[in-house]
């Protein structure tokens, strides 16, 4: 599935994304960064394209309309580039900026022997480097959810450590709970959402990518 289709798949079962529109022109990412507020984000959106970074398809901290107009000239131009034409290109995502806070990541896949599993770690750049992750079997319960933060090399900073407050724990039980949940019921083969930006208020679903 596509982004779009997986964003829509998380939003019938009730989760919370960050709002976004779908731009097919330039003139309507404005149209939307303008009713999201700024500042925005902007993202390639193509099937062909799953690490955004990775081709230069993604601006963040956008200000106004024309640091807006140079971003997406930049990201057509990146993603014309990885794709060899500009057949795939859906359009971009106008996304609204998510709050300061720990990027986590919330993984999910299905084994074949022992059904849904999900994972638990430091997001973003971070996932690859540290490999710090814990992971459970499907249902998992609250307490579940605190034993994966505290097998979790990193967990002083999601505890809150010199100074810093600590993540909206609470958040991220009802997240991981509910990702269990959907997952079961959606026979989800795949999960990825990477990242979902938490600080100690509540958190931000960012980015998000589900095989079926
Ligand atoms: N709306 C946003 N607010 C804040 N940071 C963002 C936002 N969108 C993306 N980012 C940052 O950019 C990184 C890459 O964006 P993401 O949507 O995850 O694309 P991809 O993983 O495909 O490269 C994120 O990990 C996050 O650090
Ligand atoms: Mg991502």
């Amino acid at each position: 599935m596509g982004m779009l289709e997986d964003f829509e798949l998380l939003k019938r079962h009730r989760f919370r994304l960050l709002p976004y529109g779908w731009a097919r022109t330039k003139t309507e990412a404005h149209l939307i960064a303008k009713s999201l507020g700024y500042p925005v984000a902007l993202k390639i959106i193509s099937d062909e394209i799953s690490h955004k970074t990775d081709v230069g398809g993604v601006k963040i901290g956008l200000k106004n309309d024309q640091s807006l107009s140079l971003a997406y000239d930049e990201i057509m131009e990146n993603a014309r580039l990885a794709t060899g034409n500009g057949k795939p290109i859906r359009g971009v995502l106008v996304q609204k900026m998510a709050r300061k806070g720990i990027e986590l990541i919330i993984g999910g896949k299905k084994d074949s022997q022992f059904g849904h599993m999900i994972i638990l770690g430091l997001g973003g750049v971070y996932v690859e480097i540290f490999r710090d992750i814990s992971a459970r079997l499907c249902p998992i319960s609250e307490k579940d959810v605190e034993d994966m933060i505290d097998e979790l090399k990193s967990h002083p900073l999601i505890e809150g450590a010199r100074g810093q407050k600590g993540i909206n724990v609470a958040g991220l039980k009802e997240l991981m709970l509910s990702t269990c949940r959907m997952m079961e019921k959606e026979d989800v083969k795949e999960l990825d959402l990477n990242p979902v930006i938490f600080d100690s208020n509540g958190y931000d679903i960012v980015d998000a990518r589900i095989m079926k």
